[in-house]
């Protein structure tokens, strides 16, 4: 790292199937971060500018708590935005991922990534696609020891059939963090406000302590102070 720069910690987040909650986590994830005092920073390296769009949502009055850039083209390219924007004082830089490990931009997020989150909903589909991700976040691990990462259940439903499916989560090699995101109405009514769950009021209650939690683990995980 060159002298003079702050050392921003960079967050991928990343799945194989889509709609798994990437952009969710994402979005929420900035917001809990922003409301920890953090300046956060999203670079959306999905052609389908889920991340760029949501912010766009937001009014003049209440903008989103992060600045939303788009797709970075090359490695090279989210490289030199990651320097940059960790330059300009961003303490935490989100990278929302298209729904693809065979993208070059997933795999050029693992290149920078202090943490990868993987969000897995409780589903025997995800958790087939999610075989894939472990396997290249395991490969990337082994040649970049700085590299942390974990499953984080979304869409989290109170039935036999996903506390089943936790269970089995547990033969992944990789950790579950501990903080979950439960089938919430608060997590899509944010992006319709261009949002997150920390403006909607007493409607965003149990989502916005559930992001508190992984707001928490994130920030230990990434070796900052909570
Ligand atoms: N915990 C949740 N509770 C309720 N709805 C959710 C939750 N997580 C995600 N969703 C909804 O599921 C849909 C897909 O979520 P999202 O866009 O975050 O997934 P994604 O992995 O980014 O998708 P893509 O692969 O297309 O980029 C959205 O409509 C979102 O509002
Ligand atoms: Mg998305």
């Amino acid at each position: 790292m060159e002298a003079g720069v702050a050392k921003s910690k960079v967050v991928t987040v990343l799945s194989q199937k889509g709609g798994a909650g990437k952009s969710t986590l994402t979005m929420q994830l900035a917001g809990g971060l922003a409301r920890s005092g953090r300046s956060v920073a999203i670079i959306d390296l999905d052609p389908q500018q889920t991340a760029w769009r949501w912010a766009r949502a937001a009014s003049a009055t209440h903008p989103f708590p992060a600045a939303v850039e788009g797709l970075a083209e090359t490695p090279q390219a989210l490289h030199d935005a990651i320097r940059r924007l960790a330059r300009d004082g961003a303490g935490m830089i989100l990278l929302d991922c298209p729904p693809s490990i065979e993208h070059p931009a997933t795999l050029a997020s693992l290149q920078e990534a202090d943490l990868a989150l993987v969000p897995v909903v409780p589903s025997p589909a995800d958790l087939w696609s999610t075989k894939g991700v472990e396997r290249l976040i395991l490969q990337v691990q082994a040649a970049r020891k700085g590299l942390k990462a974990a499953l984080v259940p979304n869409r989290v439903l109170r039935t036999n059939l996903a506390w089943d499916v936790l269970e089995v989560m547990r033969d992944f090699e990789l950790p579950i963090l501990g903080a979950s995101l439960a089938q919430r109405n608060a997590y899509a009514q944010s992006a319709v406000i261009g949002g997150s769950v920390y403006q909607l009021g007493r409607a965003g209650g149990e989502a916005v302590r559930e992001m508190n939690k992984l707001v928490i683990e994130v920030l230990k995980l990434t070796g900052e102070k909570a």
